[in-house]
């Protein structure tokens, strides 16, 4: 479903991503793990169109993302950990708005009940707590239907309840059939929601890992290495 074929990206002389292939298949759940700056959000930012590779190549369910990025973007949802979400506009008069700029027709009652805002959706999006506007950015995420769900650290900040929250409804797009990518720094995180995965370290794939064999259990020894 994704196919990421040596991929690299360089700032001006700085090598972010240094020949990243990945392939992750539909329906799996995967976690992008690594030090900070060792390139996971570079990463994210280039499946998401939103940054173009300086060499290599990204399909997107079979498209080439640099030769049809809009029909690559119809295929994904994006949580970032900034929620991108007008805080003047109430939380359904937000979901109004993404939907209009996919050119999509959601069923927004049903997508504020599945991240249990409906209580609040004509309430203002400034007066939601961090953790609120996070699931509203999930389900702002997902009202284009996309098969692949990108999460870039969508966790952090946010309390045991919001978490646990937040797991759960993952847990629930992922039992859909959705195709997860998880960037965290949250080991526990990444062995309760995704199957496998991979650590980054200074823009490479440094190990490959089965987050649900006990190899997993011996992350944190191999994530201290690194740096
Ligand atoms: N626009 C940019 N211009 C120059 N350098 C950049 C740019 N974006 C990222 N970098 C550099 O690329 C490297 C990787 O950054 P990136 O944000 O991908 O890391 P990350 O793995 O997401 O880290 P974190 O865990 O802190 O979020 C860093 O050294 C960063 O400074
Ligand atoms: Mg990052």
């Amino acid at each position: 479903m994704i196919q990421v074929e040596k991929l690299s990206k360089r700032f001006n002389n700085f090598t972010a991503l240094d020949g990243i292939s990945l392939h992750i298949k539909q329906g799996e759940s995967f976690a992008l793990l690594g030090p900070n700056g060792a390139g996971k959000t570079t990463l994210v930012g280039i499946l998401s169109t939103l940054l173009k590779p300086s060499s290599g190549r990204v399909l997107i369910d079979s498209v080439d993302i640099a030769e049809e990025p809009e029909e690559a973007k119809r295929r994904i949802g994006v949580v970032s950990h900034n929620p991108y979400l007008y805080d003047e506009l109430t939380a359904k008069e937000n979901l109004e708005f993404f939907a209009e700029l996919y050119d999509s027709e959601p069923d927004i009652n049903s997508l504020l009940a599945q991240v249990n805002l409906d209580h609040r959706a004509r309430d203002m999006v400034g007066t939601f707590s961090r953790g609120m506007k996070q699931r509203l950015s999930i389900a702002r995420a997902i009202l284009h239907d996309p098969s692949i769900l990108i999460l870039d650290e969508p966790t952090s900040g946010l309390d045991i309840t919001s978490r646990k929250a937040f797991y759960s409804l993952i847990k629930n797009l992922k039992s859909r059939g959705k195709t997860i990518l998880l960037t965290t720094h949250y080991l526990d995180e990444a062995r309760l929601l995704c199957d496998r995965g991979v650590v980054l370290n200074r823009g490479k794939v440094v190990r490959d890992i089965d987050l649900q064999a006990s190899e997993a259990l011996e992350l944190e020894d191999i994530f201290e290495g690194l740096g």
